[in-house]
């Protein structure tokens, strides 16, 4: 048996520890059990007990001798950060679209016209699946040496059987080689594709009827999205795709509210769906609806500045009781970023969350996003031992140092993963074996 692991003298330990089940809303957002001279005790991937270095010293006092110890002395000690929406598994690039949309064309624009979603699924759709593997590894190595250690990652640049199939079975294939933990959604409808052009009914029927059973029967996700935007899917084709996939026991999400309102928000309150994301135009009746349903919003503020969009209203979700989680949202096209420190200080700087606010979106509320709050997002006893230290000494000092990827080292499960002042990375140690 691996021996314990003692983490002390945290100058500030961010537990994230709270009574409060589910998602965190208005003041509870700002909770972050704080612990300063704070300590970890670590057994079998597991943390056994959060405290003072005092505390958890007098607790194994009998044992201490036997503890790989680890010094935090001057440095902030938080959960693992968790990424609950990305599009992570894609071929190709679109740096040229970059260029295009600096010249004048909208996002929208390069979509009809064939690009966008259109041309990162023709070039998924023709990548092999190992070279989607690799590719994948490399992108989920770069959010582990963020600080990210779980990830949740979407299908949806196949919107065909056997590349939404595909897509997934390379996130299953990675979660058992890499040690970020994958969460799998469906999102088969992420655009119409150009087969079934002019006829989206037929295409969501062909996704109930063929697709869904197989995802299914395949046990390959556990949440279904939907990109439900004015010239993508209406909310009634939105709804017929959620309710279908809740037959299955996949939990619904909505792409909503992102480049125009149309009723995304409340379709989210409606269909129970766990989360809503980008939400750039949401209605103040659709705030309402998810604060009344308890929805939690979802905000991609690094989205929103790669499309030179003003940013969600985070401020105001969050005044009016919606419980908000925020996410790099990951994708070749308008975020290409796997860095959640700068989502946390976009999250201050574009939506004005405070820094307390923002380290609670990016870990436990995002955690609850995937379902995952019994086992991730914060430092209690009996979760898993997903810890970042960084070389900051306050989640104040975090947000304030923007733009810095202030990651120190990364545990996961346990174990050291990713230690910059050691040079050690997934990429070049043997840390890609669970
Ligand atoms: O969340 N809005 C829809 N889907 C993605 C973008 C996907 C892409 O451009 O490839 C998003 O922003
Ligand atoms: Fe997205």
């Amino acid at each position: 048996m691996a021996k314990p692991i003692w983490i002390k003298h945290a100058a500030q330990l961010a537990t994230l520890a709270s009574d409060i089940k589910g998602a965190r809303s208005k003041e509870a957002m700002s909770e972050l059990g704080l612990i300063e001279d704070g300590s970890l005790w670590i057994e079998d991937g597991k943390i056994k007990a959060a405290g003072t270095t005092a505390e958890v010293e007098k607790r194994y006092k009998d044992r201490l001798s036997e503890a790989g110890v680890v010094d935090a002395s001057g440095r902030l000690v938080t959960p693992g950060l968790v990424d609950p929406h990305t599009h992570v598994v894609y071929g190709g690039s679109r740096a040229r679209e970059f260029e295009m949309r600096l010249e004048g064309a909208s996002y929208m624009d390069i979509m009809n016209a064939g690009g966008g979603i259109h041309a990162t699924a023709r070039m998924t759709r023709e990548a092999p699946e190992a070279e989607l593997i690799e590719q994948t590894a490399r992108r989920l190595d770069s959010f582990l040496a963020h600080g990210v250690t779980a990830v949740e990652g979407k299908s949806g640049y196949g919107m065909n059987i056997e590349t939404e199939v595909k897509q997934l079975r390379v996130m299953k294939q990675l979660q058992q080689r890499h040690p970020i933990d994958l969460v799998p959604t469906f999102m088969g409808a992420h655009a119409v594709p150009p087969e079934f052009k002019g006829r989206e009914d037929e295409f969501v029927d062909h996704l109930i009827a063929d697709m869904l059973p197989v995802i299914a029967k395949e046990g390959l996700a556990e949440f279904n999205d939907v990109f439900c935007e004015k010239g993508v899917f209406t909310p009634e084709q939105s709804e017929r795709i959620l309710q279908a996939g809740k037959t299955y026991g996949l939990i619904p999400k909505i792409h909503a509210d992102e480049i125009e309102p149309y009723g995304g928000a409340e379709l989210a309150a409606k269909v129970g769906a766990i989360s809503a994301e980008h939400l750039l135009k949401v209605s103040d009746e659709g705030i309402e609806a998810m604060a009344k349903a308890g929805t939690i919003a979802c905000l991609l503020p690094a989205t929103a500045l790669y499309l030179r969009e003003e940013a969600a209203k985070g401020r105001k979700m969050i005044d009016a009781g919606v419980p908000v989680a925020i996410s790099t949202d990951c994708n070749p096209g308008s975020s290409p970023t796997t860095s959640m420190p700068l989502v946390m200080n976009l999250a201050c700087i574009s939506m004005r969350m405070t820094p307390a606010e923002a380290l609670t979106a990016a870990t436990y509320n995002a955690a609850c996003a995937i379902n995952r709050e019994m086992q991730i997002g914060s430092l209690e006893a009996g979760k898993q031992a997903d810890i970042v230290l960084w070389n900051v000494r306050s989640y104040q000092e975090l947000q304030y140092l923007f733009g810095v990827n202030h990651v120190h080292s990364v545990w996961k499960k346990g174990k050291e993963v990713v230690n910059h002042a050691k040079q050690l990375s997934p990429a070049n140690t043997q840390a890609l074996t669970k």
